[in-house]
């Protein structure tokens, strides 16, 4: 008692600091509240007004990417849906895109559940559907380390030697398989079929074709965990997010002559020549952006700089043009 005394701590002291902590820890409390309420108070984003339980369904048509670039026409390049229960934002501007998979990109990290996921991947247990969790990350680690690192593909040197023996006997009965098809298309294709890197040109070919025609026009959905704003709009918690992709890359706001072939636009002194695909550049994200961002695009090396040559997936100018 004594010593506190000394330090100047007396029962009045105590008192009054904890009333000080506690009126700050109201105040901040009542900041987040209000903060929460605005953004619930905030209206949702247009879209098109919904059907009783199936919602906007019937509006996605037979080809969803068309219908909704379709309906950014009319309501924006943020749209709200509802599909049956579930609350569902689509965006379609590299620049509402950017909002979601950059600013608030942490938020939506997360994957909306699904049945394939639940009985195919063993209950979301693999890496595309997985949560958001740290599960998810030493998935993602390991895939860096074990599958795509320099060590890890030399590892797999042997395979392509497989491969070379089978290039030895194409065209032979005995060799009449789906590898020995695979390696007569890409002889026939390429002429020489030598070089295991893509050089500029092919690159700026395949830039080409993953605007016009992504793999994924959807992207994968992701899904939100808590409700956010953006725009002015309140996204609500659990929200299915889907990124047009497709749209994006059509925006004629951000490519002249949108739908023309016209590679120059890739080539040194091209409108787009720097573009890149790893998600910095949301005109062009084939392979999402953020931290779901596609795994493919981790194994990226000087030689191969678009992580394609792993897969095969080698396009000729000569055969594009
Ligand atoms: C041309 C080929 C490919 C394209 C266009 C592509 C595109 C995509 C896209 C759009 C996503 C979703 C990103 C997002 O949720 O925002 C994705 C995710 C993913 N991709 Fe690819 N992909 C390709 C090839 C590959 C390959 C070869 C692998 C594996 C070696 C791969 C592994 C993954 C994984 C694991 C994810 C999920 C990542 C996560 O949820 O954390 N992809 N890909």
């Amino acid at each position: 008692m004594a010593e506190h005394l000394q330090l100047g701590i007396t029962p009045t002291t105590t008192i009054f600091a904890l009333l000080v902590a506690l009126a700050i820890y109201l105040i901040i409390g009542k900041l987040i509240i209000k903060r929460k309420n605005h953004v619930d108070r905030l209206p949702l984003p247009p879209g098109p007004k919904p059907w009783p339980i199936i919602g906007n369904l019937p509006h996605l048509g037979s080809v969803p990417h068309s219908s909704l670039a379709e309906m950014a026409r009319k309501y924006g390049p943020l749209m709200h849906l509802k599909l049956g229960s579930v609350h569902v934002v689509v965006a379609a501007s590299a620049s509402v895109a950017s909002q979601f998979l950059k600013t608030h990109d942490a938020n939506f990290a997360y994957r909306p559940p699904n049945a394939g996921a639940k009985y195919v991947a063993y209950n979301y247990r693999d890496l595309v559907f997985a949560p958001y969790s740290p599960r998810w990350r030493f998935l993602r680690k390991i895939c860096y380390s074990h599958l795509f690192s320099p060590k890890a593909l030399d590892n797999f040197h042997h395979i392509r030697q497989i491969i070379d023996e089978h290039q030895s006997g194409y065209g032979t009965e005995s060799h009449k398989d789906l590898l020995s098809m695979l390696n007569g298309l890409k002889r026939d294709g390429n002429g020489d079929g030598e070089g295991d890197s893509l050089d500029d040109i092919e690159i700026k070919v395949l830039l080409l074709t993953f605007r016009l025609h992504p793999s994924t026009p959807l992207s994968i959905p992701h899904m939100s965990r808590e409700t956010c704003e953006v725009n002015g709009y309140s996204i609500p918690i659990g929200s299915t997010l889907l990124v047009n992709v497709w749209a994006i890359a059509r925006d004629p706001s951000i490519w002249s002559d949108s739908l023309e072939f016209r590679p120059e636009r890739f080539l040194p002194g091209g409108a787009q020549a720097n573009v890149d695909v790893k998600g910095n550049d949301f005109e062009l994200i084939p392979f999402g952006a953020g931290r779901r961002i596609c795994l493919q695009d981790e194994s990226r090396d000087s030689d191969d700089p678009i992580g394609g040559g792993h897969v095969g997936t080698r396009v000729r100018l000569g055969t594009a043009q």
